[in-house]
């Protein structure tokens, strides 16, 4: 339980692992995440836990540059190196914490709902600025587990739920921490833009339907409580007072010519 955070994007059941695919499936909604990237100056991006890859094969779409992605878990890239046919990309497994030489040096990381689940943020914050050149930018992309909106729940039951699902993250609450995070490791020029789309349409409830197998197998919340809530959403959709709002927090940041 200790260090599930991190253990369950190593393995990962054939079953979740098509569920993923899925999930980090690009939508045109994250578009402004590419366009944080700035690639028209661009060289060479490091997207770091990049999954399946489908973000990386997106921004190599989008430029000449070279394009690199890396993940902890072995499945996904393998994946990700089989469906790729971009001569300006690459992937590589991260089998231990230092990054592969292939990666070398970049002149932009793009790190989209990691940092959670990192064991050491300083540590791996810090390893990102090192492989960035000067003047190199950051994209950091997280969600922040106390920000969620669910409707019908409310408030009080869906901070109990995230709760109840919080063992599966090592930083739930991420999003707010990026900017001191990303100033104490020497970046500057942060900013920081929170985008938040709407879903009025149920496509979050995969999202939700993840948390619940987390908290299943934790047992931090009773099953009958648990298909509660879950069959109350379904019948928001169907009667339309169903809303999901996961914010995301888009924080940019420059490495400048010190080192901290
Ligand atoms: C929520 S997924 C996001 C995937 C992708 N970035 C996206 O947004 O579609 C989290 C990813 O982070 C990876 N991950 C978790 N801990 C990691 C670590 N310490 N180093 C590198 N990747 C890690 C997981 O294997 C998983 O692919």
């Amino acid at each position: 339980m200790d260090t599930f955070y991190t253990d369950h994007w190593k393995t990962i059941e054939p079953e979740r692992l098509s569920r993923y695919e899925q999930l980090f499936g690009f939508r045109p909604e994250q578009e402004p995440f590419i366009e944080a990237l700035a690639l028209s100056s661009a060289t060479s991006v490091l997207d770091f836990g990049c999954g399946p890859g489908f973000m990386a094969e997106e921004i190599a779409s989008r430029t000449t540059g070279r394009v690199v992605g890396v993940d902890l878990n072995k499945a996904f890239i393998s994946g990700a190196q089989s469906r790729n046919t971009k001569r300006n990309l690459d992937f590589f497994h991260l089998a231990d914490d230092a990054l592969p030489d292939e990666v070398g040096r970049v002149d932009r990381v793009f790190i989209k709902n990691v940092l959670e689940y990192v064991p050491d943020l300083e540590s791996t914050i810090a390893s990102l600025h090192g492989t960035l050149d000067e003047a190199g930018q950051m994209v950091v992309i997280d969600s922040d587990w106390g920000f969620v909106l669910v409707e019908p729940w409310g408030k009080i039951r869906t901070d109990r739920f995230f709760e109840a699902a919080s063992a599966a993250f090592r930083e739930p609450h991420i999003g707010r921490k990026l900017p001191g995070l990303l100033t104490s490791a020497g970046f500057e020029d942060v900013n920081v833009k929170v985008i938040a789309g709407v879903d009025l349409l149920g496509r979050g409830v995969s999202v939700l339907q993840n948390m619940v197998s987390y908290i299943q197998e934790f047992g931090t919340m009773g099953e009958a409580e648990l298909q509660a809530h879950m069959s109350e959403l379904e019948a928001a959709q169907m009667n339309g007072s169903f809303m999901f709002i996961l914010p995301q927090f888009v924080v940019t940041a420059t490495k400048g010519n010190t080192n901290v």
